[in-house]
């Protein structure tokens, strides 16, 4: 009913429609009409009644809204099919039930707020409302290794995405965190799920810190939100929008086979290169210059002249010298 009303006050925009119209349209009383039109009013739609012309749309909200979503993406597959949900324990953990349901592929689904929001080396991850909590399901057609690169692909996907919005010189901190000056914006929780070697289903997890305050995350970790940075609260459904744009071309480019195009794109956006840092790996420390990625995506870290390769998996990496 909610996305019939929308889809009615779109079809003439700028235009009002009256109650009338609306409840012979849509088969309900005029009392039902005004119902909805409150509670999408209470969701942030702005919407202009006057009692002789009726209703009409003047803005969508800055909240996610599926119906936004819906109308303002020009994807072919990546959120063709959308479910956005006011809680959920974690949307990766909803992600995976998903899968014995039939074809996902590029299903996304995304949570206003998590209370199980998982982070990479199974962290917590604070999810509080106000920020953009969302899984991408993939079936690419890829091999095992390209797939893992999808979460490279995910990392610049969103740089791209902030630089387009916002002119943000947003950077990524290896393997795939967003950072601003050496403050996290967003994490991504790449997960796997299938049989070795079989048709892979990948998860895509993101967490963007969007319309947060810095003191409605941990304080143990250096962070930031765009809010913050941008001196105003911003659209999430045009960023999610906007990423899922990026995503579809970076999948499409990694299918046809270019990961040194993915290469040179993460690097180009990459925080740190030629930076001394530090790298623990089952309590061990390596210390060296960060070169990049190899086009697998493993971090290459120079000790003494000499090269050494680091996969994600456990591995934290820190600045020795200011900030990543
Ligand atoms: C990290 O920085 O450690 C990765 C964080 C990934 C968080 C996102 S939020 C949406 C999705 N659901 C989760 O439980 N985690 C990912």
């Amino acid at each position: 009913m909610r996305k019939e009303i929308l889809n009615l006050l779109a079809s003439r925009p700028g235009e009002f429609i009256s109650g009338e119209a609306i409840s012979r349209h849509l088969n309900i009383t005029r009392a039902g009409v005004w119902k909805q039109i409150q509670s999408l009013k209470e969701s942030g739609f702005e919407i202009e009644s006057q009692t002789k012309s009726g209703y009409r749309l003047l803005k969508t909200p800055l909240s996610i809204e599926e119906w936004v979503l819906e109308r303002g993406l020009n994807t072919k597959t990546l959120g063709r099919k959308i479910k956005c949900f006011e809680e959920l324990t974690s949307t990766n953990n909803y992600a995976k039930e998903l899968l014995h349901q039939g074809d996902a592929d590029g299903t996304v689904i995304l949570a206003k707020r998590q209370t199980a929001g998982r982070g990479r080396m199974q962290r917590a991850f604070a999810s509080p409302a106000g920020g953009i909590w969302m899984t991408v399901v993939l079936k690419p057609r890829l091999s095992l290794t390209d797939a893992s690169k999808l979460t490279l692909s995910t990392g610049v996907a969103l740089a791209q995405a902030c630089r387009r919005l916002y002119g943000l010189e947003v950077q990524i901190k290896w393997p795939n965190d967003l950072v601003y000056q050496g403050e996290k914006i967003a994490g991504i929780l790449g997960e796997v799920v299938g049989e070795w070697n079989a048709v892979q289903t990948m998860i895509l997890g993101v967490g963007i810190n969007a319309n947060l305050e810095r003191k409605d995350l941990p304080s143990d970790f250096s962070a930031t939100t765009l809010k913050e940075l941008l001196g105003q609260p911003i659209d999430l459904n045009k960023l999610v929008i906007a990423f899922l744009e990026e995503l579809e071309t970076e999948v499409d480019s990694l299918e046809k086979g270019d990961s040194e195009g993915l290469r040179s794109r993460w690097m180009s956006y990459a925080a740190g290169i030629g930076k001394k840092v530090q790298i623990e790996r089952a309590g061990e420390l390596y210390t060296g210059i960060l070169k990049g990625i190899s086009v697998n995506g493993e971090l290459i870290l120079e000790e003494n002249n000499q090269e050494r390769l680091f996969t994600s998996g456990d591995v934290k990496l820190r600045s020795t010298e200011g900030y990543i």
